[in-house]
């Protein structure tokens, strides 16, 4: 396992478009190990493959910190959507950077585990909010391209840092 370098606002790649995964081998396993490490250093709650500078549609998500495993997927999919909820949200790639986004609260997510095997995993709250923020990351889309105008704020030091994805 390894930490690695979370590209920051600014860097050109989390513009891009991130390629599925067509294989999922131990290498895929060794990057999400990777991603799931960095995330947790960070104190993030949410980070994509892009985002560690590697263009594959794969995320990892821990909203509750409560010890169990992370949430991984491969190659992730918004099946449906419902729902309108206002969200104070952040990104590892915005250090200390927070604005209101409203999101659908409740998805429904299609992709693959870490072993390759069909998931899907349904989200309510804050994991429907980071599933979405996650696979936006995928398309080059970033919260603040979608916020609520005027709502962008520097909060320094460790407040509301669990936002952060
Ligand atoms: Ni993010």
């Amino acid at each position: 396992m390894a930490l690695r370098e979370i590209r920051l606002e600014g860097d050109e790649i989390l513009r891009k478009k991130s390629r599925p995964v067509e294989v999922v081998d131990d290498k895929i396993r060794e990057l999400i190990k990777d991603m799931d490490e960095t995330m947790h250093a960070a104190n993030g709650v949410g980070i994509s493959a892009v985002q560690v500078g590697v263009l594959k549609r794969i995320i990892v998500i821990d909203v509750n910190y409560d010890g169990k495993p992370s949430i991984k997927l491969i190659n992730p999919e918004i099946v449906k959507a419902k729902g309108e909820e206002e969200f104070q949200e952040g990104c590892l790639s915005f250090p200390n950077k927070f604005a209101k986004v409203i999101r659908p609260n409740e998805v429904i997510v299609k992709g693959l585990d870490e072993n390759g095997k069909p998931v899907t995993i349904k989200g309510k709250d804050l994991l429907a909010e980071a599933l979405c923020h996650e696979i936006d990351h995928l398309d080059g889309r970033l919260f603040v391209d979608i916020m609520e105008p005027g709502t962008l704020e520097y909060i320094e030091d460790d407040q509301g840092k669990e936002n952060d994805k």
